[in-house]
């Protein structure tokens, strides 16, 4: 019995990864943690009843603890704060643990598994992308594995299975467009957080949502793809791909690329990663290819410029990585509370990294100085209006 605990248990990913577990022999649910959806989080812990569960918020660990006390449920310990989830993540009986918190705040729990050497089945993009260095240093010590969620990682993940790496010559990343693929520069300039939100294949959370209809999100998988798979920024490009069916391809020296293909959807890479090395069970109809056209494009930087972002932060290296991140954290916050227009987020990221000067990414503590650098930066050029010049 492969024992899992799941950190953003509440979210897409996280709900997704239950549905594939419910499905699947051979796994118990050992722990389960969210941010502050105690509710949600009750109904997934009456189903699994794991033994512990965390909630950042400690009102909502409260609120849960009474809840299942007052439905019988004995036996669970109800951890909280932070530290509560860090403690899930390094869960001693834990065989694997699934990390899917958006954004800087889940980099605390994904270094706490990699230091106590867990294999993580690994969303949380912008933990890796803030802290890539510190958490590779971190893995060649304890031992620890990333098996990556994201569609796009895993298929590069299970194109290379059995081959060796110095045969790679680069990485195609495919992306599906998001919700403004046909929309001019102009037209874009009205468009509302809640059309934003209306991504056209994928169901997600509201932060991975809008930085797919930026392509910030591609920025970030630029700066994950460099971190997974130790290839440098020129070696891994970008394709659109509208019909979302090849997920992503390897290129290799002798010229020949493999590419994974499944119909789009997020409960594959999911349970391959909880079954890795081994397959799991069928949970789609088999991919249909017959009569179907695949097509590929360059991306159209022009209006999507927000993907030049991630081969700069990568190449400028250091807390570059880290400080946009983090910049995009806020300038997403902002646009979704009606502060800023969507084609404000690349000129306010622009001008954020034009002025940054990377330091050394040494410690845990330098890197949440540089995200709330990033955070703070991005306040200073919306509240000056620099961004519109
Ligand atoms: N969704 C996808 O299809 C997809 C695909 C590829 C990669 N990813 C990546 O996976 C990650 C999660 O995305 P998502 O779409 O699942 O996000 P989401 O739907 O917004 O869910 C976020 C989850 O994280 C929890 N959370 C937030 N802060 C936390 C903290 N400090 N400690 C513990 N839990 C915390 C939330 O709890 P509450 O509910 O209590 O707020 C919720 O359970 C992101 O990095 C995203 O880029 C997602």
């Amino acid at each position: 019995m492969r024992k899992v605990v799941i950190l953003g248990a509440t979210g897409s990913i996280g709900r997704q990864c239950l549905e594939v577990l419910k499905d699947q022999n051979g796994f118990s649910v050992v722990g389960l943690a969210a941010d502050s959806r105690w509710e949600e989080l009750l109904d997934a812990v009456v189903r699994h009843r794991p033994r512990f569960v965390a909630m950042v918020n400690p009102e909502a660990s409260r609120c849960l603890a009474q809840a299942l006390s007052e439905r019988g449920c004995s036996g669970i310990q109800v951890l909280q704060g932070q530290e509560g989830v860090s403690k899930l993540a390094a869960l001693e009986e834990a065989d694997i643990v699934v990390h899917a918190i958006p954004g800087f705040e889940g980099l605390r729990s994904l270094l706490a598994a990699v230091q106590a050497g867990k294999t993580v089945a690994f969303a949380g993009k912008e933990s890796l992308v803030s802290a890539g260095d510190l958490i590779a240093r971190t893995m060649e010590v304890t031992g620890a594995r990333l098996i990556p969620v994201d569609s796009e990682h895993s298929a590069i993940f299970q194109c290379l299975a059995g081959e060796d790496r110095g045969d790679v010559s680069g990485i195609i990343l495919t992306a599906s467009g998001g919700p403004f693929w046909d929309k001019s520069l102009e037209e874009m300039g009205t468009v509302g957080p809640a059309e934003a939100l209306r991504h056209p294949t994928w169901r997600m959370g509201p932060k991975i949502t809008v930085d797919s209809a930026t392509f910030f999100n591609k920025a970030l998988e630029v700066i994950e793809a460099h971190y997974l798979f130790g290839v440098d920024y020129d070696r891994v490009s970008v394709l659109v791909h509208r019909e979302a069916i090849v997920h992503s391809m390897v290129v290799f020296k002798d010229g020949s690329v493999k590419a994974l293909m499944s119909y789009p959807d997020m409960r594959l890479p999911i349970s391959y990663a909880l079954n890795y090395p081994a397959r799991g069970q069928a949970l789609t109809s088999q991919l249909d290819l017959a009569g179907r056209t695949l097509s590929f494009s360059q991306p159209d930087l022009l209006r999507f410029p927000c993907l030049e972002l991630g081969y700069r932060a990568g190449r400028m290296g250091g807390t570059a990585p880290c400080f946009i991140s983090a910049a995009d954290e806020e300038a997403v916050r902002l646009f979704l509370s009606g502060v800023i227009p969507f084609t404000a987020i690349y000129p306010v990221l622009d001008l954020a990294l034009s002025g940054y000067a990377p330091v050394s990414p040494s410690s845990i503590e330098t890197l949440e100085r540089e995200a709330r650098r990033g955070k703070l930066k991005v306040r200073e050029i919306v509240e000056s209006g620099a961004w519109r010049a």
